[in-house]
């Protein structure tokens, strides 16, 4: 039961009434997926994909036909090949062989396309069609008709639908073809994506900024975005990002309502799984925290890249203490502040105006030997400091397993040095609240037993800390221990 659950919400990021069709002809043979089949069984069933044919040999023999296959577009091998590696094994050989293929899982879907395409927006929503590539014999043109939810984790699909609107691709009904007229004819292919969802920075981090740099930057810049869902606020925040990724100005394609012609797609991003790690053993493309770091580190110009640069000059260590404002707030950061001077760290209290601008901020963050910072979103910032610096991460009661998985884990990735401060009951405002004996205090398992609906009002936003000086003392010892000081 509950594993059905998990497979019907795990289909291509479309809802339940969507359907692939695949036509392959005389044969009529078409298969027609409902919510439990993911693509992956779904290119198994193709038949030309299976035992019936050699496909690498069927791919060859079309190679020869592509160049002259009608359209006057150029024979861009560079370009063919930097499509295919968004996709291995079958997906890439239905990618050579029909010109589309899709690589999904139960998180996400990926769908690419070396064909040339239109694409339009209609009443808001987008659309992309394309010719499937001649194949000989033509009977093994395939027809697809396709919705994509550009966001990587298809997890959450009841969550995201509000926001992430599907995206059509289509090829065009038996013995026809496509030939719109296009209004603006570019030379690159487009990598389309949402901005329809975002939260706070890890999830934009997480989901969005590590995805788009998994999957565009073997582009080296030679592509053009198109953001579906535009969202100003995002875009304006990760602009330094898009435009080291792309050299071309990105569409809105909520406004945009040109006909825009490309010599392929990209539709959906790359998902390295959750929690800033690299963890998708499936993924085609190469995943390094070090690389996405080193890129970070070009994008805003930081120019440390080892904590060893800053230390070797006889200046103080900095640290960087993140300042929470509404739960998991430090009641007595400036007792932080003097401790942490005395041990000689140069403070700076890093508080919502400051870190509010990334370009800024980052700066900021790369020049620090230690980051501190109770369990929250800031703490993402660990991917601007140097290698070999410090994060520091203070855990809030009853919410170690989130603190040590999505900040904990990933800076062991990210070439980062890392220290746990569990915080006792007694540095917490929930004793106060709940006394010594509530289960809250004494049982957190208890408490998360009863689901994350029960949890968050509690121990997510529920709590502020005091930190007890001398114990915290201990850990920054130990913090300067670790820098070799
Ligand atoms: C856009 O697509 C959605 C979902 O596929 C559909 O419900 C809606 O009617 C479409 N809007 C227009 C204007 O076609
Ligand atoms: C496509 O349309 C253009 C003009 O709209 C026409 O000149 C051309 O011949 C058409 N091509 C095909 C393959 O139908
Ligand atoms: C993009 O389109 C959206 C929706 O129409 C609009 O609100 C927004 O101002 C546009 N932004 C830019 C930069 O074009
Ligand atoms: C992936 O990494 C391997 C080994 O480091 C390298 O040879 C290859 O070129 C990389 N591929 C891409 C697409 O960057
Ligand atoms: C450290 O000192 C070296 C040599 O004096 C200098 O080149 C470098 O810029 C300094 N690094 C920093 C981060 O100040
Ligand atoms: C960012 O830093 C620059 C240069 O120091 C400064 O002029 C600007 O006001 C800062 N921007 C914000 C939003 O803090
Ligand atoms: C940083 O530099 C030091 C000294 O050069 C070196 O020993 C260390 O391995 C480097 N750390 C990382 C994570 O690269
Ligand atoms: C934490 O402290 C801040 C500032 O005093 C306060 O606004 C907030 O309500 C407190 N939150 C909790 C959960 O105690
Ligand atoms: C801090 O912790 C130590 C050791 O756990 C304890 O002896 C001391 O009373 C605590 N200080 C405060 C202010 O609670």
């Amino acid at each position: 039961m509950g594993k059905q659950g998990v497979e019907s919400r795990s289909w291509v990021g479309v809802t339940t009434a969507t359907t692939i069709v695949v036509f392959l002809l005389p044969l009529l043979y078409a298969i027609v997926f409902f919510s439990n089949n993911t693509p992956l069984d779904f290119w198994k069933q193709v038949p030309y994909l299976g035992s019936e044919c050699s496909c690498e040999a069927r791919a060859g023999a079309t190679e020869g036909s592509i160049s002259n296959g009608g359209n006057d577009e150029k024979d861009d091998s560079s370009l063919t090949s930097r499509l295919g590696k968004l996709l291995r094994g079958n997906d890439q050989r239905q990618l050579e062989t029909i010109g589309f293929g899709c690589k999904s899982d139960h998180m996400n879907d990926v769908c690419v396309s070396n064909q040339r395409v239109w694409m339009k927006t209609d009443n808001g929503n987008l659309s992309v069609y394309f010719n499937s590539k001649n194949v000989q014999p033509p009977q093994l043109q395939h027809q697809i008709s396709l919705k994509v939810r550009p966001y990587v984790n298809k997890k959450n699909d009841e969550y995201t639908k509000e926001d992430v609107k599907e995206i059509t691709i289509q090829t065009p009904m038996e013995h026809q073809s496509y030939n719109y007229t296009c209004d603006v004819t570019h030379d690159i292919p487009a990598v389309i994506f949402s901005t329809g969802l975002n939260g706070n920075i890890f999830h934009e981090f997480n989901e969005m900024i590590l995805p788009l740099f998994l999957t565009c930057r073997h582009f080296r810049s030679q592509l053009q975005f198109v953001i579906n869902d535009f969202n100003e606020h995002w875009v304006h925040k990760y602009r330094s990002i898009l435009s080291h990724l792309s050299d071309y100005e990105f569409i809105n394609a909520s406004e945009d309502n040109r006909i825009h012609c490309f010599p392929g797609f990209v539709i959906g991003l790359h998902f390295h799984n959750e929690n800033l790690v690299c963890s998708n053993s499936d993924l085609p493309v190469n995943c390094s925290m070090l690389d996405f770091r080193q890129f970070l580190r070009e994008t805003f110009h930081l120019e440390i890249k080892n904590v060893s640069q800053l230390l070797y000059n006889n200046t103080k260590p900095e640290l960087v203490l993140l300042s929470r404002r509404r739960s998991r707030m430090i009641l007595n950061e400036a007792e932080i502040v003097t401790v942490a001077s005395e041990l000689g760290f140069s403070v700076v209290i890093a508080d919502p105006e400051l870190t509010s601008n990334m370009n800024n901020f980052s700066v900021v963050v790369n020049r620090c030997s230690v980051l501190v910072g109770a369990h929250g979103a800031g703490l993402t910032n660990e991917l601007f400091i140097p290698d070999g610096a410090v994060v520091v991460q203070v855990v809030p009661l009853g919410i170690q397993w989130a603190s040590t998985n999505y900040f904990g884990k990933p800076s062991k990735e990210m070439g980062v040095q890392y220290l746990e401060y569990q915080i006792s009951p007694q540095e917490s405002t929930l004793l106060d609240v709940y006394g010594p004996n509530h289960p809250i205090i004494t049982d957190p398992d208890s408490i998360h037993r009863q689901g994350f609906n029960v949890v968050r009002p509690i121990y997510i936003e529920g709590q502020n800390i005091t930190l007890n000086i001398s114990n915290f003392k201990d850990t920054l010892v130990q913090a300067l221990k670790l820098l070799g000081r």
